[in-house]
């Protein structure tokens, strides 16, 4: 009979997953148990704490709707997200632009509309162009690409917190023309909070984070036979381009509005970016984030 002690519980827990038929749910359920005993010795964790941990996961679990995934947003401001989008990128045959997050405003069935035209329905604030080429790893276009975009206004406010509902608005689908070519019209974002009335701004409040992401425009790329690509363009001058609440902001993706002689509307501030989409591998999957709503068990 083996005598159970914080160590030897680990090697127990191990022995009894020993037989697991699936391989990867193996490796992964074996690191977890070593990590997380690890974790409880590291701390010392009392059983005051451990129910503290369990009631808070349970609150985050109940906070989740079909238009909010709390498990999603505690993963982003723990950086597990930026890790988990970084070891996606490196997987990918080539290196191809870098991820950021997808977050929670995705949203399919944005407006379609034609290169040059404005995402926003209205605005007052000025319009600066975003434009660029869509291309593979060796630099040669890629026509037809799609490129969704979507983003916040001058205020800070997705399209959902702006109009509610179902309204569209600050997003668009564009299709590049055949020299992989793409340029709309936008406002420049505001940088705004995460949503911060859950168990996930309580914990960011009780760590004295400030819970703002910088103003970003966020990119979606497809073409047939290319690594789906979701991105994100951060304007480095946002005064939180350094902290980000989500760890979503990487050098390359920094960029800034200037006046441009070459871009396609030139009495316009300009970004200039090109992507480089990387080529798909055989049988390769796999978006970086999720819709909401296709992780809530269907209604009965
Ligand atoms: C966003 O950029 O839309 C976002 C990403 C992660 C958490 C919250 C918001
Ligand atoms: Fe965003």
């Amino acid at each position: 009979m083996q005598d159970l002690d914080e160590n030897t519980a680990t090697d127990a827990a191990l022995a009894q997953m020993a037989n697991t038929p699936n391989p990867r749910l193996k490796q992964i359920m074996e690191a977890a148990v070593r990590h997380l005993h690890a974790f409880a010795r590291e701390v010392d964790l009392t059983p005051e704490e451990w129910l503290t941990g369990i009631g808070y996961l349970t609150k985050v679990g109940q906070a989740c709707t079909p238009i909010r995934q709390e498990f999603i947003l505690l993963s982003d401001i723990l950086g597990l997200s930026a890790v988990v989008n970084a070891l996606h990128d490196k997987k990918a045959r080539e290196l191809g632009t870098q991820s950021s997050l997808l977050g929670p405003f995705y949203r399919e069935g944005a407006p379609e509309l034609p290169l040059g035209a404005c995402i926003l329905e209205t605005t007052t604030a000025p319009q600066i162009t975003l434009y660029g080429r869509v291309t593979d790893n060796d630099g040669t276009p890629i026509p037809g690409a799609r490129v969704q975009v979507w983003q916040t206004n001058e205020h800070g406010l997705y399209d959902l917190q702006q109009h509610g509902g179902e309204a569209m608005d600050m997003r668009g689908n564009f299709c590049c023309d055949d020299q992989g070519n793409f340029h709309f019209r936008t406002v420049r974002p505001l940088g705004y909070s995460i949503p911060m009335d859950g168990p996930v701004g309580e914990l960011v409040q009780q760590q004295n984070r400030h819970g703002f992401r910088p103003s970003h425009i966020h990119i979606l790329i497809s073409a047939p036979g290319h690594r789906e690509l979701v991105t994100a363009l951060y304007f480095g001058d946002d005064p939180n381009i350094e902290s980000d609440t989500v760890f979503g902001v990487s050098a390359s993706l920094v960029v800034q509005a200037k006046d441009d002689p070459d871009s396609p509307i030139p009495s316009l501030q300009a970004v200039r970016y090109d992507f480089r989409l990387a080529r798909a591998a055989e049988g390769e999957s796999g978006r970086v984030g999720a819709d909401p709503a296709a992780l809530m068990p269907a209604a009965q």
